[in-house]
């Protein structure tokens, strides 16, 4: 999908901050545009924002962009938080992590009053884990127990890699495990606590009930918004 979508969708959410908010900054391709449309925002309208990142790569670009980073320690409220994700459900809900952040981008975003999901239209979904891997992170020690439970739960389990075969390591120094469904995740809320209560499990990709707005950004240039109906 064009990087116009996601920047179209990216432009649609920055408008929901407001001056004074704490605002969680999330991870990968869309989420960047975000950010770089709220450094604009920030130049141009002389905002006082505070950013809370999901990862170290959100981090320096916040930082390159000149807006004022802090930590979770220092601000655990945030007002609103704008992040990406790789299916969204039409319960809004998600996985996320193929960019592999999903544990600090859960833990921003159950920090958050709002969570805005800013995507192209090529992550909707009718069911979760059709598409997309769910991606799961293990502390390195448990990787092969990990494995192994995990493939009771679905149909394959894989260690991801980086190119040069080492395990890709995450901004937490853990291993991500890529989990394959045949037919999809039939309750993702029952199977985000079974994941979560193998031994050296850290977190899981599957975001049940965090999200309050999704963003698509359209092929003609316009978006569509959906809520969570409360
Ligand atoms: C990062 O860990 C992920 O959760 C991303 O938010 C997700 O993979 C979406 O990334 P893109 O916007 O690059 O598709």
């Amino acid at each position: 999908m064009s990087d116009r979508n996601k920047e179209l969708a990216a432009r649609k959410a920055v408008e929901y901050i407001r001056d004074g908010m704490v605002v969680g900054l999330g991870t990968g391709s869309t989420a960047e545009f975000a950010i770089r449309a709220l450094g604009e925002r920030v130049e141009k309208e002389g905002l006082e924002i505070q950013c809370v990142p999901t990862s170290e790569a959100s981090a320096a670009l916040g930082e390159e962009l000149g807006l004022d980073m802090q930590s979770l320690e220092d601000n655990p409220v945030i007002d609103l938080t704008i992040d990406g994700a790789d299916e969204v459900d039409p319960n809004l809900n998600l996985i996320k992590g193929l960019g592999g952040a999903l544990l600090r981008e859960k833990i921003v975003a159950a920090a958050s009053a709002r969570e805005v999901i800013i995507i192209d239209p090529g992550k909707l979904v009718d069911r979760l884990g059709t598409r997309s891997p769910l991606p799961v992170e293990v502390i390195p020690f448990a990787w092969g127990l990990a494995k192994l439970r995990l493939v009771d739960l679905c149909r394959r389990a894989e260690l991801r890699r980086r190119d040069d075969d080492e395990p890709y390591v995450t901004d937490n120094g853990n291993f991500i495990l890529d989990c394959h469904f045949v037919d999809g995740i039939a309750d993702a809320a029952s199977l985000e606590l079974s994941i979560n209560q193998i031994p050296g499990v850290v977190e899981n990709g599957l975001f049940v009930g965090l999200t309050d707005i999704v963003v698509v950004g359209l092929d003609d240039g316009q978006c569509r918004v959906m809520e969570r109906s409360t």
